[in-house]
């Protein structure tokens, strides 16, 4: 997983067919995927559940890429060998899942994995000062976590613009993750992230029978946000 700071789609499999996971990963993939995101939910800090370390194990044979994990649970720590053991590349904790967010994200590190610190659109980003040296990603919560299909948040174009330049020339991705479309991909792009998730923008229109909506969906966003970062829109 060499760092590049190219755009690259990552699909959210919380849009895609619950009974179909294994299927879903390999048509996002077949129709131009670069990432695959998952989302676990707790119930607790995200008012919504989806699936654990067992569901991760279960995909990862149908994914030939990157296996980006979200974890939007707290309390964290304890999870973190268990989803390393699943086959994630990239872990991902919330900044504001505990108080020792350091100590997590050192965690996730001793695993070998990539490490991500996730932010709520609610939280500053002074803390994160602090972390850079210990994260491999920043993922900016484009709407509160907990649902697919919400409004971007457009104030939290600014707080990507600020990180971008906090991180220097660190090898750190950007990921925006909540409303991404083709009308918003332009706007965190040219601000400065790199990897875009996006869960109803890819998958709506399409299914594991007719995968080739995901394919044109996946296109129209990558070509919105390529065509910010060169500064033709
Ligand atoms: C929200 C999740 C997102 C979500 C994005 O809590 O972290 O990954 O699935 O969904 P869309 O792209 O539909 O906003
Ligand atoms: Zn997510």
């Amino acid at each position: 997983m060499a760092f590049s700071t190219a755009i690259k789609i990552a699909p959210s499999i919380l849009s895609a067919d619950f009974a179909n996971f294994g299927a879903e990963c390999r048509a996002i993939e077949a129709q131009g995927a670069d990432w695959v995101h998952v989302d676990v939910m707790d119930g607790h800090f995200v008012p919504n559940l989806t699936f654990g370390p067992a569901t991760c194990k279960a995909i990862r044979p149908h994914i030939q890429g990157v296996m980006d994990v979200h974890l939007m649970i707290s309390p964290v720590d304890q999870y973190i060998d268990a989803y390393a053991a699943a086959g994630a590349d990239v872990i991902t904790a919330h900044l504001e899942s505990g108080p020792h967010i350091h100590r997590t994200l050192q965690a996730i590190r001793n695993t070998g994995k990539k490490a991500g610190l996730a932010i709520n659109p609610g939280s500053g980003i002074e803390q994160v000062e602090y972390l850079l040296d210990l994260v491999d990603l920043i993922c900016v919560m484009t709407v509160n976590p907990g649902f697919g299909g919400q409004k971007f948040i457009h104030s939290q174009v600014d707080k990507v613009r600020s990180l971008r330049a906090m991180c220097g020339t660190r090898p750190i991705h950007i990921e925006i993750d909540g409303g991404v479309t083709v009308e918003t991909a332009p706007l965190v792009a040219a601000a400065g992230a790199d990897v875009l998730v996006a869960g109803s923008a890819v998958f709506s229109g399409g299914s594991v029978d007719n995968p080739a909506p995901y394919g044109e969906n996946i296109r129209a966003i990558r070509r919105a946000a390529e065509a910010a970062v060169k500064g033709l829109v």
